[in-house]
């Protein structure tokens, strides 16, 4: 395993796939990089749990020689666990790392990790002082939100300390944790960022077709683009983005989506993933079918489906 042989290019015209715990995983970042994304990050990685040697770990870090650029996301507390992580990651061949600011999911945040260390800027300073060494130069960068609590903007100030340490990037999700995913994202706050900072600035939140990510670029001036929720509701995003930069728009059709359903289950078979892939494929297929004309009946019989064969046969039918 060897993903340090391309340099990381940091462009609005090279989307980046978005770190999503329970999707992000090989196969479907594969899908999306055939489909134009440039720059992906896997699903978070519990720092201690990589210590630990915790079941399920090493599936989060699976990878292939065609992931030419491949982000892990780091997500933890203590600094020991992140320095270790990031040694043992680097020894193995992985090359460029982003630390969880942003997650606000229960299960993370008591344990002080994600979205909890915009509560404690100096515990999330103290990390980066001691990891950003390790990761070395143009190689880590930071995944924030605004902050905890709605009007309290943590991100200036934090971003500005951690680009002045060596982060090589700031991705921002303008949203509070207390938020979660409800209200909008503040694109307003990317503007601010970009203004104030010399690193590149990556935008998250709300990028659900080409055309909100086109215009969020315009909008703000940020230097790249991270589809999440709309990559799941569409892999083909990320090259519909590209091809609007060249004013060439497209919407998503029943043919595509089912091409992509084929495409990721044969990828999950190839890597010996049938029976996981089969499950997931139950939670994305009505993803990617939603807004389509078939979409609700994906809907109602996609549960019962027992087989990639009957799944087939719910996809192709009509509406
Ligand atoms: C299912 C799901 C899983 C996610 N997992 C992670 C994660 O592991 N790490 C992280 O930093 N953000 C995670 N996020 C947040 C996304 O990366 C992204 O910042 C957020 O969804 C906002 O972008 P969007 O509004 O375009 O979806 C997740 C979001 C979703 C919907």
């Amino acid at each position: 395993m060897n993903t340090s042989s391309h340099p990381l290019c940091i462009s609005p015209e090279s989307p980046w796939l978005a770190p999503l715990a329970g999707y992000s995983d090989l196969a479907f970042r594969l899908l999306c990089r055939q489909h134009g994304c440039q720059i992906a990050v896997t699903e978070m990685v519990s720092a201690k749990g990589l210590i630990y040697g915790s079941p399920g770990t090493s599936d989060l870090l699976q990878t292939s020689p065609e992931e030419k650029v491949l982000v892990v996301q780091l997500f933890g507390a203590e600094t020991s666990f992140l320095v270790q992580a990031l040694e043992r990651l680097k020894a193995m061949g992985y090359r460029y790392f982003d630390l969880n600011c942003g997650c606000s999911v229960r299960k993370v945040v008591k344990t002080g990790s994600g979205a909890a260390l915009l509560k404690n800027p100096q515990v999330l300073i103290d990390i980066a002082k001691n990891i950003l060494p390790i990761a070395g130069p143009g190689c880590m960068g930071f995944k924030l939100r605004l902050g905890w609590n709605t009007g309290d903007n943590a991100y200036l100030a934090l971003a500005q300390n951690l680009e002045q340490l060596g982060a090589a990037w700031i991705t921002l999700h303008p949203r509070y944790a207390t938020q979660g995913f409800s209200g909008q994202a503040d694109w307003m706050h990317l503007a601010q960022l970009k203004q104030e900072l010399r690193i590149p600035v990556i935008a998250s939140g709300d990028l659900f077709s080409a055309e909100d990510a086109l215009r969020c670029v315009q909008e703000t001036g940020v230097d790249s683009v991270m589809f999440a929720r709309g990559a799941l509701n569409d892999p083909h995003i990320f090259h519909r983005y590209q091809q609007l930069q060249k004013n060439t728009p497209s919407i998503k059709t029943q043919e595509e989506m089912c091409l992509a359903a084929q495409h990721l289950y044969a990828l999950y078979c190839q890597l010996n993933m049938q029976k996981v892939g089969l499950l997931k494929m139950r939670t994305l297929v009505p993803k990617f079918f939603k807004g389509l004309s078939n979409a609700k009946a994906v809907r109602r019989h996609i549960g019962s489906c027992s087989s990639w064969a009957e799944i087939q046969q719910v996809i192709t039918s009509e509406a």
